[in-house]
């Protein structure tokens, strides 16, 4: 019998631990640890601490009386209590148990229930530490860096921090499983066409439902997504974009439709993807909004939760399960996908490539290589090409397919080649290329 093969495939298949495995001290989470990441909002933090949990590691971060932030190990080295219970003072973090008093650095400041002359308690304070992790606060998120204090990199600059004119509004949200299933979305244009087009209605606009001629392009850490669709008169380039490990852009959400000309555009989101533990993880974002990101109507936390996921997270079983959005979609897997069970198609290149490369620093690490930081060299700000291009270019007496997808490639030439020049000038000359190509008609 050649179908009913539910007994032949009962066995699930095994994860892909390399990648999903996200620990202190899994190859993964070494790996992870070589890169600043988004752990909190700034206005999630205050004088009450907070607790956190951020590559399997519990923590707690606050904010002394002084407003310096400390994200530390949640428990107290002393007898374990946990500082989440503590009280924020001027100079740090008062543990509620004997009151050993803690600087955001991790320092022990005092121990008072020891006699002031003890000598052990002297040695202690002067020899050992509070597990603590250095952090930025930046535009209203709170980045930390995990690893070897002397391999710490450059806090990196995405050229979309300058786009000027850009309300950005940090959010946060839970998904119930692994990293990369949330990851593998921003790599796989073609689920825009079904889950956010067809399986649910129109979650964004009717365009998306076309299924667009994919283009994907490796360049160093930064991978890339081109769909281009056909929308009647008008041709809609879209680019998603992933720079390893976790950056995520993409292009509008709400902005674009496919049925009006856009010139660069660029993403509805600037945002990462962070594992809490093996099981589950947080998008950390600033959701986007202006003339060249999505609508400032939608700068509300219902609209960044229907940029980040199609839908609003707080719906009922019945309402996820008639309209899923890309929560459903992802948690639907469990929640370490069993990826050797897949069964990847050529619309699955993105993810296989950006997965296979993954493994390979986690690799290279293990032997000793460290891996590449998006921004190499100092001081160099990272140009980013997520973005929508909607252009009027009807049909020709040619084959279609091919002639939209030689717009697209088009477009992303334009891009690459204006990389080397800075934001302003490139963003001008680019938007310039576009009307003049929409014009001429000449890709
Ligand atoms: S457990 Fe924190 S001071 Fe004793
Ligand atoms: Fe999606």
């Amino acid at each position: 019998m050649k179908n009913f093969r539910g007994y032949k495939q009962s066995k699930l298949p095994k994860s892909d631990e390399t990648i999903s495995q996200t620990e202190p001290s899994s190859p993964g989470g070494e790996y992870l640890r070589r890169y600043w990441h988004p752990v909190a909002l700034s206005s999630e933090v205050s004088t009450t601490p907070l607790q956190i949990r951020i590559l399997g590691e519990d923590l707690v971060i606050f904010k002394t009386t002084e407003s310096k932030i400390g994200l530390v190990h949640r428990n107290c080295p002393h007898r374990r209590a946990s500082l989440v219970y503590g009280k924020c003072e001027k100079k740090g973090i008062r543990c509620c148990y004997h009151g050993w008093l803690f600087a955001p650095d991790g320092e022990i400041l005092e121990t008072p229930g020891e006699d002031p002359d003890s000598k052990q308690a002297a040695k202690l304070r002067e020899t050992f530490k509070l597990g603590a992790y250095p952090i930025i606060e930046f535009n209203g998120l709170i980045f930390a860096y995990l690893g070897p204090p002397e391999n710490i990199p450059e806090f990196p600059h995405y050229d979309t921090f300058d786009i000027p004119e850009v309300t950005r509004r940090p959010y946060r949200i839970k998904y119930n499983c692994n990293w990369i299933q949330v990851l593998d979305a921003i790599m796989d244009p073609v689920h825009t066409s079904f889950l956010h087009g067809q399986s649910s209605g129109i979650q964004f606009s009717k365009g998306f439902a076309e299924v667009g001629e994919l283009e994907f392009f490796e360049r160093g850490v930064q991978y890339l997504g081109c769909n281009t669709r056909r929308v009647d008169d008008f041709v809609w380039v879209r680019v998603n974009e992933l720079i390893l490990p976790n950056f995520t852009q993409a292009g509008s959400a709400f902005a674009a439709d496919g049925t009006k000309t856009r010139y660069f555009g660029r993403s509805s989101f600037t945002r990462w993807v962070v594992p809490v533990d093996n099981d589950h993880c947080v998008a950390l974002a600033w959701g986007n909004f202006g003339e060249r990101a999505d609508p400032i109507e939608y700068n509300t936390k219902e609209g960044c939760e229907r940029i980040e996921a199609g839908e609003i997270m707080d719906r009922t079983w019945k309402e996820k399960q008639n309209r899923p959005g890309d929560a459903e979609a992802v948690e639907g897997m469990g929640s370490i996908s069993a990826h050797k069970g897949e069964h990847l198609m050529p619309t699955d290149y993105g993810v296989m490539i950006y997965r296979r490369r993954i493994r390979k620093l986690i690799k290279d690490l293990k032997e000793g290589k460290e891996p590449p930081q998006p921004q190499p060299e100092k001081g160099n700000i990272i140009k980013t090409n997520g973005q929508d291009t909607v252009l009027k270019v009807p049909k020709r007496n040619i084959d279609d397919r091919s002639f939209i997808k030689s717009i697209g490639s088009a477009v992303m030439k334009l891009q690459f080649d204006a990389e080397k020049m800075p934001l302003k000038k490139r963003d001008d000359h680019i938007i310039n290329k576009l009307s003049s190509m929409e014009k001429s008609g000449d890709f």
